[in-house]
């Protein structure tokens, strides 16, 4: 494959711009290179980007080694964005194939020391400033207590890979675990996105 056959770069709001290898990415805004791949997470998915978008307005400001978990990593590409933002992360995938295209992107974006990589929630050594997960609902309802197990005093909690009618039960899920507050919710056409933050 040529850089010419590669897909154009997709830039988004506020500061993204995801570019494959060997793409020259725009001035102006933070690239993240994801090599192509088979795994979740080349950016043109309305959920992603919605992670994308909130991990930037929420990651703490003028704090290197914030730390952020992302629960269901795909291809890495929320955690190499968290990490060009300066987190320390721990990334969590179930499917083996994912977790190796993660670690070749986070090296081609060279923040593999900033990335640790394991297949269960379990392998996560919290607390979290941020914890965002862009996976199914069921998962998500089976996890609750986890993620917000490992989530740092004062930290938010982005939760995606959702639909309109999901968010009844995720919030009712969540929300009890989190003193009853109720979540913002982020919509980018049928795809939504709860943000739960102190
Ligand atoms: C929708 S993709 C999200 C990928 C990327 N984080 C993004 O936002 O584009 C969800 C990922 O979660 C993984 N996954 C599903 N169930 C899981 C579980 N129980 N534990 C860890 N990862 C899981 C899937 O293999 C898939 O790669």
């Amino acid at each position: 494959m040529t850089v010419r056959d590669l897909p154009p770069p997709i830039s988004l709001s506020p500061c993204w711009q995801i570019v494959a290898p060997g793409q020259v990415p725009g001035s102006g805004r933070l690239h993240i290179v994801i090599a192509p791949g088979a795994s979740f997470g080349d950016g043109t998915h309305p959920t992603t980007q919605l992670c994308l978008q909130a991990i930037a307005a929420l990651a703490p400001r003028g704090r290197s080694g914030w730390r952020l978990l992302d629960f269901g990593c795909g291809n890495g590409v929320l955690a190499i964005g968290a990490a060009r933002l300066g987190a320390s992360v721990d990334a969590i995938e179930i499917d083996a194939t994912a977790i190796a295209e993660a670690e070749r992107n986070a090296r081609l974006n060279a923040v593999d020391d900033r990335i640790r990589f394991a297949h269960t929630l379990d392998g996560a050594v919290g607390p979290f400033d941020l914890v965002v997960a862009n996976i199914l609902r069921p998962v998500l309802l089976e996890h609750a207590v986890g993620l917000v197990g490992l989530l740092a005093a004062g930290g938010a909690l982005l939760l995606s890979g959702l639909v309109a009618t999901d968010v009844p039960a995720i919030s009712a899920r969540f929300s009890p675990l989190l003193d009853g507050r109720r979540p913002e919710v982020f919509e980018q056409g049928e795809w939504r996105e709860l943000v739960w933050r102190a």
